[in-house]
């Protein structure tokens, strides 16, 4: 079995986050996402990895290299503009022989990727696709399946009435080989409109895979990033244990971190500082009486005295001034500098 992780896609959506940092090695509780990806694979065995990169590619390489820190092989592939999901894979045909997992490289989840390649063998699957419940599916792509779990329908970011299905597209499929023969070659072209309408239409056995009790999230838009901390803090997502919480770093006996926060290697603490639920990023500096709440603080940020973050992502580099008051829905990007006793929200 060998890997293929879509990681090629602009995260617009993610912006201003995304400006200097691809949405594949944002960080999630300060490490670059994809590495949660790359265990999940590691865990099932899987450790021939290819990434299907477009946008910044040499920032990923840089972060991820030839995978050996991380006990996987990786080979990446450019497009040299994007091919569109299933067009990505066809380009890295060469570099693919065996049944091939396929990850959309957005999504955090616990999935217990042994059980669906278990699953895909036992039904002689031509492809297998990774189910899962949510409330709202307007932004996804809903898969109506039957009784038997065979995949009967898509309906990709489906407008209100066209279906009642609540199963969508969690971005995890397994695919046999001679599924590349039905990809045009040197097209734009998508499993989701594409590729699997027309495995559908030949008949191919194509299964659902709806595992219990898992854990899945987009991690592409910054409301759902900003869950998906909450949720890694809270331990809700179950097989990636946050080990230690506590870097190395100088805090004052007058503040308080609770438990939930991360706090990363060469913050400074001042005192009187609060940190409730939260993650700062490495080189953070927190002035006195300042109070950081549900949010997320990449490296190197500097927050003044007495000054609010709550509900907020701040990029790398960021000044905030004294007594600013950062709220609810706020999104910073890298190098941001507020002016003291700025207000973001009322
Ligand atoms: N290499 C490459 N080339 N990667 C791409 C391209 C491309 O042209 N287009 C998108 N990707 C990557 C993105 O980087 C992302 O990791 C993944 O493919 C999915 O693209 P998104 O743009 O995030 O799609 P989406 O979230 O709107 O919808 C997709 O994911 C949903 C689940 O999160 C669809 O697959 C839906 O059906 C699905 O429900
Ligand atoms: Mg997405």
């Amino acid at each position: 079995m060998q890997a293929l992780i879509l990681a090629g896609g602009k995260g617009t959506r993610l912006r201003p986050l995304t400006v200097y940092t691809p949405k594949p090695v944002v960080p999630i509780c300060n490490r670059p996402f994809l590495l949660y990806q790359l265990d999940t694979l590691r865990r099932a065995g899987v450790t021939d990895i290819t990434l299907s990169l477009s946008y910044q590619p040499e920032k990923i390489e840089q972060q991820l290299g030839d995978g050996s820190n991380f006990g996987v092989k990786l080979k990446y592939t450019v497009e040299p503009q994007p091919m569109g999901t299933a067009g990505a894979y066809k380009f890295a045909e060469e570099l693919i022989r065996e049944p091939t997992v396929v990850f959309n490289g957005d999504v955090l989840t616990d999935l217990d990727l042994k059980a669906m390649i278990r699953q895909h063998k036992e039904r002689q699957a031509t492809a297998s696709i990774f189910l899962i419940p949510v409330e709202d599916a307007s932004m996804y792509g809903v898969v109506e399946t039957a009784e038997d779990g065979r995949v009967q329908r898509f309906v990709e970011k489906p407008k209100p009435g066209e279906t009642n299905c609540r199963n969508i597209n969690a971005g995890a499929y397994v695919l046999e080989p001679k599924v590349l023969d039905l990809i045009p070659k040197g097209e734009n072209y998508s499993f989701e409109y594409g590729l699997f309408p027309n495995l559908l239409e030949k008949g191919e056995a194509f299964f659902a895979h709806v595992p219990p009790r898992t854990y899945w999230m987009d991690i592409g838009t910054p409301a759902r990033y900003l869950q998906a901390h909450h949720d890694m803090l809270a331990n809700r997502v179950t097989r990636f244990h946050l080990k230690d919480r506590r870097g190395d770093f100088d805090s004052a006996t007058h503040s308080e971190i609770d438990d939930l926060s991360i706090v990363a290697d060469d913050c400074t603490i001042k005192p009187g500082v609060e940190i409730i639920n939260s993650v700062l990023g490495p080189g953070c500096y927190i002035e006195e009486r300042a109070r950081i709440e549900n949010s997320v603080l990449w490296s190197h940020t500097r927050v003044g005295a007495a000054a609010t973050v709550k509900d907020a992502i701040i990029g790398r580099g960021c000044h905030i001034g004294r007594s600013s008051l950062v709220g609810a829905g706020a999104v910073l990007g890298d190098k941001t500098s507020l002016t003291d006793y700025t207000k973001t929200c009322a």
